[in-house]
C-alpha cells in the first residue's frame, strides 16, 4: 500500500535503517495459543531448536478463553467410539470436511487427551476419578441415535487450564520465546519456499529476522473482522494475511461460525456447555423454540442450526427485551451447586457483563461471531498446500499451518463445539512429529536472495509514517460493520454485493489512514493498524467467497440458494487476494475417503438434528 506522505525508503536502505537482528532456528513457530504451544514443546522435546514468536504473553493467547471443553471418545460417562465422533464431525461439517483428516483427528483425540492429562491439565473429575465429560451440540452415540457425553472439561475454563499446562511444558523443554514480538511477514524464497519471518519487538523497537527450516503459522482466527465477536481484540488472523500477501490462497473463508450464545450487547461467550448441563433457550412467548427447529437434538443441535433458529425467531418478532432483538438462555432451573462447580466462569461473566444472577434470571444472548472454519489450506501433518497447475495438494516447502488459522479441513462448513481445542492439540502434535521426521537438527539455512529477508518492512514503514485523515479505529469500525451487516448468519446476493462495494470503499481508504505515533517502542497505534490491514485482506476473501458460493452449507446460509448443492459445490474454495484487494478463486476436491480401513466413508445425506 502507498500511504499518504510516506517516507518509505528503498528496501536495502530500510533494512539498514531498522538494524535487523538475526536469528537462526530449526523451527519457527508464530503464535503461542494451544496449537502453537503444543507444537513448540513437541519440537523442543525432540531436540529441534525452536523459537516461538508471539504478540501477546503466551498465557494471554485467545485459547485461554475457551470454556466448555475438548472432545474425545474416551467413554468415561457411557459407551463411546471415535468412529461415532468422526460421523458427528463429518455431519457437522455438512460434508465439506475431509474425511481422511477427520478420521485422523477423532482417532488421535484419545491419546492426545490422555497425554494432556499426564502433562498436568487439571480436568474436572467424575466420582471415580476419571476425566469428566459433558454433552455438546451435535455429539451423538451410535451414528446419531443417542446423546454422547464426549467433551472433556475443566469446569468452564478448559482453555485456561490447557494453555497454562502447555506453556509450562514448553518452558520445561527449553523452547525459546520471543514475547510481544509482532510478526510482520513471511520470508519467501524466489522458488516459492518459506525461509522464516520478520518480526518487530515492541519492547525495544528492534526488527528481527528469524530464519528457519520450517515456519509454523499458528496465529489463530480473525473474528475481529466482525463488529460482535467472542474473540479477543488480538484475534486478527495475522498469519492468514501474511499467506495472502505471499501470493498463496486461503481456503473456505466464507464459512464463519456464529456461536448461539454471546452475551447480548457485549459479545462475551456463554459456553455451549451451559446447554450441555441442561440450559435451554426461550423466545418472548417463553417457548422452547428449538423443539420446532431440531426436534431430536433441540438446544444441542449444531451451532449453525441453533444460530439460524434464534435469528428466525427474532426476525419473526419473537425476540425478547424492549427491542425484541435477543433471546433468553435459562439456567435458573439448575441446581446452584452444579452451576457453582461446573459453570463458575459464565456465572461471573453474566454477572459482570449482563448484570444477571444466573441462578435466578435468564441470560440475554445473541448469535455472535466465534470461529473461522476457513484458513490456510493444510494437510493433517500441518504442511501447507496450494494449487499448482492441476495439483491440488502440492506442498509449500518450509511452511506449516495449525490451529484456527489453518483449514485442514476437519470442520468443513461448520465446526462442532469442543472440536476446536481438539484440533489445536492434535495438529500441533502432528506438525511437531512431522518436523521431527523431515528435519535435521542444526541443518544450514537456505541463503536469502533478492533482499527478500526484509519482508514486511516497507509495509511497516509506510504505516508508521502514514499521515492521512482516517484514524485506524474509524476504518476498523467501518470494516467490522460491513462484515456484520452483510456477511453474518444469513446471506443473499443483494446484501453481499452491497457489502463487497462497501468493503472496496473501505479498502481504498487504507492509504489515507492516520497513525499518530512514530515511535517503534510500544506503538500500539501502529500495531492496531497492521492488524487492521491484516483483517482487511481476510474480509475481502470472506465476503467475496460468500458471494461466490451459490448454495447453503453449514454456517453459510444463502437465502437465495437455500439448498446444499453437492453437484456443483462439494468442493473447497481457494481464494487469492491481490495487493489491490482483487479476489480470485480456485477449487480443491473434498476428500470423501477415510485414511484407513478401520472405518467406512460416510456418504453425503440430508443433515437433520
Ligand atoms: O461454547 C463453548 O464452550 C465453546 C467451545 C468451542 O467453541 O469449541
Amino acid at each position: 500500500m502507498a500511504a499518504k506522505a510516506s517516507n518509505a525508503k528503498a528496501p536495502s536502505a530500510l533494512g539498514q535503517a531498522y538494524k535487523i537482528v538475526e536469528h537462526e532456528y530449526d523451527v519457527l513457530v508464530i503464535g503461542a495459543g494451544g496449537a502453537g504451544l503444543r507444537a513448540t514443546f513437541g519440537l523442543a522435546e525432540k531436540g529441534l531448536r525452536t523459537a516461538c514468536v508471539t504478540k501477546v504473553f503466551p498465557t494471554r493467547s485467545h485459547t485461554v478463553a475457551a470454556q466448555g471443553g475438548i472432545s474425545a471418545a474416551l467413554g468415561n460417562m457411557g459407551e463411546d467410539d471415535w468412529r461415532w465422533h468422526m460421523y458427528d464431525t463429518v455431519k457437522g461439517s455438512d460434508w465439506l470436511g475431509d474425511q481422511d483428516a477427520i478420521e485422523y483427528m477423532c482417532r488421535e483425540a484419545i491419546p492426545a487427551i490422555i497425554e494432556l492429562e499426564h502433562f498436568g491439565v487439571p480436568f474436572t473429575r467424575t466420582p471415580e476419578g476419571k476425566i469428566y465429560q459433558r454433552p455438546f451440540g451435535g455429539m451423538t452415540t451410535n451414528y446419531g441415535e443417542g446423546t454422547a457425553q464426549r467433551t472433556c472439561a475443566a469446569a468452564d475454563r478448559t482453555g485456561h487450564a490447557m494453555l497454562h499446562t502447555l506453556y509450562q511444558q514448553s518452558l520445561k523443554h527449553r523452547a525459546e520465546f520471543f514475547i510481544e514480538y509482532v510478526a510482520l511477514d513471511l520470508i519467501m524464497d524466489d522458488d516459492g519456499s518459506c525461509l522464516g519471518a520478520t518480526a518487530w519487538d515492541l519492547d525495544d523497537g528492534t526488527i528481527h529476522r528469524f530464519r528457519a527450516q520450517m515456519t509454523i503459522i499458528a496465529t489463530g482466527g480473525y473474528g475481529r473482522a466482525y463488529f460482535s465477536c467472542t474473540g479477543a481484540h488480538t484475534q486478527t488472523g495475522d498469519g492468514n494475511a501474511m499467506v495472502l500477501r505471499a501470493g498463496l490462497p486461503l481456503q473456505d473463508m466464507e464459512f464463519v461460525q456464529f456461536h448461539p450464545t454471546g452475551i447480548y450487547g457485549a459479545g462475551m461467550l456463554i459456553t455451549e456447555g451451559s446447554r450441555g448441563e441442561g440450559g435451554y433457550l426461550t423466545n418472548s412467548e417463553g417457548e422452547r423454540f428449538m423443539e420446532r427447529y431440531a426436534p431430536s437434538a433441540k438446544d444441542l443441535a449444531s451451532r449453525d442450526v441453533v444460530s439460524r433458529a434464534m435469528t428466525m425467531e427474532i426476525r419473526e418478532g419473537r425476540g425478547v427485551g424492549p427491542e425484541k432483538d435477543h433471546i433468553h438462555l435459562h439456567l435458573e432451573h439448575l441446581d446452584p451447586e452444579l452451576i457453582h462447580e461446573r459453570l463458575p466462569g459464565i456465572s461471573e461473566t453474566s454477572r459482570i457483563f449482563a448484570g444477571v444472577d444466573v441462578t435466578t434470571e435468564p441470560i440475554p444472548v445473541l448469535p455472535t461471531c466465534h470461529y473461522n472454519m476457513g484458513g490456510i489450506p493444510a494437510l493433517h501433518t500441518g504442511e501447507v498446500v496450494t494449487l499448482k497447475g492441476k495439483d491440488p495438494s502440492s506442498v509449500v516447502p518450509g511452511m506449516m499451518a495449525i490451529g484456527e488459522g489453518a483449514c485442514v479441513s476437519v470442520h468443513g462448513a461448520n465446526r462442532l463445539g469442543s472440536n476446536s481445542l481438539l484440533d489445536l492439540v492434535v495438529f500441533g502434535r502432528s506438525a511437531a512429529a512431522r518436523c521431527v521426521e523431515i528435519l535435521t537438527p542444526g541443518e544450514r539455512q537456505k541463503p536469502l536472495s533478492n533482499g527478500n529477508g526484509e519482508a514486511g518492512l516497507a509495509r511497516l514503514d509506510d504505516f508508521r509514517h502514514a499521515s492521512g485523515d482516517i484514524p485506524t479505529a474509524a476504518l476498523r469500525l467501518e470494516m467490522q460493520k460491513v462484515m456484520q451487516n452483510h456477511c453474518a448468519v444469513f446471506r443473499e446476493a443483494v446484501t453481499l454485493k452491497e457489502g463487497t462495494k462497501a468493503l472496496k470503499e473501505a479498502w481504498t481508504k487504507r492509504p489515507d489512514i492516520s497513525v499518530t505515533d512514530r515511535s517503534m517502542i510500544w506503538n500500539t497505534d501502529l500495531v492496531e493498524t497492521l492488524e487492521l490491514d491484516n483483517l482487511m485482506y481476510q474480509s475481502q476473501v470472506t465476503l467475496n467467497g460468500a458471494l461466490n458460493r451459490q448454495e447453503s452449507r453449514g454456517a453459510h446460509a444463502r437465502e437465495d440458494f437455500p439448498d446444499r448443492d453437492d453437484t456443483n459445490w462439494m468442493k473447497h474454495t481457494l481464494a487469492w487476494c491481490s495487493e489491490k484487494g482483487a479476489v480470485t478463486f480456485g477449487y480443491r476436491p473434498v476428500s470423501l475417503t477415510p485414511m484407513t480401513n478401520e472405518v467406512q466413508a460416510f456418504p453425503p445425506k440430508i443433515r437433520v438434528y
